[in-house]
């Protein structure tokens, strides 16, 4: 069995060791620029297009996170790059679930107990010992757009706190302690709301979603988490509602522009918390694992989960 791996990042030695005791017998070499020869499997990372483009070979593309925007980027920019018979998986949560819900937890917690505002006052001139009046649970109502491996995970973990939490997504759910909202009723789940955590697939549909509607719909004074993609957020609409008051903070993980430019006006601005797009890292051996299972499986003829919809577009 032949399998290409092809990621930008550096420590290619640490997965093709992984792949390669994951897969014995497997021969795994990394992709070089013109290497057209014959794969069964491929597995990347942000690959360049001529990684995935006419490999007829392929039995199957596997994707090293969970949001596979950037290989269907190529298929509605080049129709025809990706072969319509070759699935494209993509990992469900290896990890990833836990770590959102860690970091998604300590930003809203954070803003809760506005523990934002007393970093300010102890980084000003003079230090202030000043006490905020708290933020009541009743009205913290938290909207978690996406309600997929990783936010349907997020928002049971913020409803224990007992905050009001809602959640939207495409197709209607039923979850214990989440007010439920589906596709055209983005609008009832935003209003009012204090926080919106946002864990949406990047789609055509949903690039965007975060502008100065919605920001409208909030409560005064909300707050903005993105841990998903950059492009779903409308960065003027971000720093104007910062300007007027209609946002207090936000806390934004992923950036259109990545690594964020050193010039970015987001840097300068004292609200916004930026980390390098860490929510939920990729963790190699429990991704390379499941991969692993999967290859098993299409080797034995079952069926497996996590086939990316390309029509969808997650
Ligand atoms: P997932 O399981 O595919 O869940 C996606 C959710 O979004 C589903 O609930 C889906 O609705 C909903 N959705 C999709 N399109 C929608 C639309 N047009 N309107 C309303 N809801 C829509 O994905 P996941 O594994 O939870 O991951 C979510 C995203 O997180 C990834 O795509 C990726 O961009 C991001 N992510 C970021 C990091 C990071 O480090 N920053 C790490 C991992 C993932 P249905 O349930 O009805 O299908
Ligand atoms: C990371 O951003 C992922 O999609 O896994």
């Amino acid at each position: 069995m032949k399998v290409l791996f092809a990621a930008p990042q550096g420590g290619d030695a640490r997965w093709l060791n992984a792949l390669s005791q994951a897969l014995p017998g497997a021969e795994v070499r990394t992709w070089e620029p013109g290497d057209t020869a014959f794969a069964d499997y491929a597995v990347v990372w942000r690959p360049e297009r001529d990684v995935l483009r006419a490999r007829e070979g392929l039995k199957a593309i596997f994707n090293l996170g969970a949001g596979v925007d950037a290989i269907l980027r190529f298929e509605r920019e080049a129709p025809g790059t990706l072969s319509r018979n070759v699935p494209v998986v993509r990992l469900e949560d290896t990890g990833m679930a836990a770590q959102m819900n860690e970091y998604a937890t300590y930003a809203v917690l954070r803003y809760l107990r506005r523990f934002d505002e007393y970093e300010i006052a102890q980084r000003s001139a003079v230090p202030q010992w000043h006490v905020l009046e708290p933020h009541r649970h009743d009205t913290f109502i938290v909207a978690v757009l996406g309600l997929g491996v990783l936010g349907t995970q997020v928002a049971a973990t913020l409803a224990s706190f007992g905050l009001p939490v809602r959640g939207y997504s495409r197709s209607k759910k039923m979850l214990d302690r989440i007010d439920t909202f589906a596709g055209e009723a983005l609008d009832a789940c935003l209003d009012g709301a204090k926080v919106i955590v946002n864990l949406l697939p990047s789609t055509p549909d949903t690039d965007g979603i975060l502008n100065r509607r919605a920001f409208e719909r909030l409560a005064r004074g909300a707050y903005v988490v993105n841990l998903a993609r950059g492009v779903h957020l409308v960065e003027d609409d971000l720093l104007v509602a910062l300007q007027d008051g209609q946002l207090a903070a936000a806390t934004l993980d992923v950036f259109a522009s990545e690594p964020l430019p050193p010039t970015h006006r987001f840097w300068r601005e004292p609200r916004i918390t930026i980390t390098p797009h860490i929510s939920a890292l990729t963790l190699c051996e429990p991704a390379v694992a499941q991969i692993a299972e999967k290859i098993g499986a299409l080797e034995r003829g079952e069926p497996i989960s996590g086939i990316v919809d390309v029509a969808r577009g997650y």
